[in-house]
């Protein structure tokens, strides 16, 4: 197989994969891999923070337990178990000494089998992470409900994080960036607000926090995160159906996602959300949420899994 030599792209140092910590630029796939040729792979975005006690992991636990969800969304034996997983994952942030960041496990099916069936395809598991800042940027975004929908729930496994179900995301994003947005917003089959590219969506309207329910979202982890927090600060989110003109005269709203953390949404479709700004309740999570992730606010210390030295 090729080595690729040293380049500036490089944003890492070493990558495990199948059990070994490799050089970077020896982490290669064969071009007969049956992932590269019809998206036969599962994936997981996960963070970690900075924190008094060394770099800590956000919600490693749900994030591998989804991991296994999507593998076997694919019928994907994924040859290690959750622990090893947990361990390469730790391991992995360890040597790459890096303070804070993003990891990206990916399981897929590898050479051996060209046919659609994956079945007898060998399944790798590589993981990497390398430094990332704020994905949005925190500020208000401008958003646009992009043309194409949210894949059909009868269609694939909306809720699995499988590579292939991108390509829907991608689509939107290259949509909405040629229009100059910064994101985009998917409405489901039935015309309802389903979320982000790589985003759930959250709106407060007359008090009330909402999101639209699980079905055709993927159960984003920081959603889940967020009405925690809102529901400790004595704040109940409504999962419901949503159609745009409920979002067009929200009082607030905003993303939420491991790579976008607590993104305000100021405007949508050109519409400002309210006066365009940050809202009250969306500061206030976005803060609480960022002092977890931080290690600052024990209550939400059980989020953290601390890689060690
Ligand atoms: C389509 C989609 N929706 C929502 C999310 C947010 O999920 P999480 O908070 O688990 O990162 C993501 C990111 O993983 C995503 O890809």
């Amino acid at each position: 197989m090729n080595k690729l030599p040293k380049a500036s792209f490089q944003i890492t140092k070493k990558i495990w994969l199948n059990g070994k910590l490799t050089n970077w630029e020896n982490a290669n796939v064969h071009v007969l891999s049956h992932a590269l040729h019809y998206g036969s792979g599962v994936f997981e975005g996960i963070r970690f923070y900075e924190t008094k006690k060394g770099p800590a992991i956000f919600r490693l636990k749900e994030h591998i337990d989804r991991l296994f969800y999507s593998a076997k969304a694919l019928q994907m034996k994924i040859p290690y178990n959750h622990t090893q997983v947990a361990e390469a994952i730790c391991k992995t942030v360890r040597v790459n000494k890096i303070p804070a960041g993003y990891i990206r496990p990916l399981a897929f099916f590898d050479y051996g089998k060209m046919g659609l069936n994956p079945t007898g395809a060998t399944v790798s598991l590589a993981i990497a992470c390398w430094p990332w800042g704020s994905y949005l940027g925190g500020k208000p975004i401008r958003v646009k409900t992009s043309k194409l929908i949210r894949l059909h729930p009868d269609s694939v496994v909306a809720d699995a994080k499988v590579c292939g179900h991108y390509i829907n995301s991608i689509l939107a994003s290259l949509e909405v960036k040629k229009a100059k947005f910064d994101e985009a917003l998917f409405l489901d089959y039935r015309g309802f607000v389903a979320e982000g590219p790589g985003e759930n969506i959250f709106f407060l309207k007359k008090g009330v926090l909402q999101t639209p329910r699980l079905g055709s979202i993927l159960a984003g982890i920081t959603r889940d995160a967020i009405i925690q927090i809102a529901a400790d600060l004595g704040v109940k989110t409504r999962e419901g159906n949503y159609k745009l003109r409920d979002l067009y005269s929200a009082d607030e709203a905003f993303f939420t996602g491991t790579a976008a953390e607590v993104q305000p949404i100021g405007s949508l479709d050109s519409r400002k959300i309210k006066n365009g700004k940050a809202g009250e309740l969306t500061t206030k999570l976005r803060e609480i949420f960022l002092a977890a992730v931080a290690g600052e606010a024990p209550k939400y210390q059980k989020w953290l899994t601390v890689v060690g030295s």
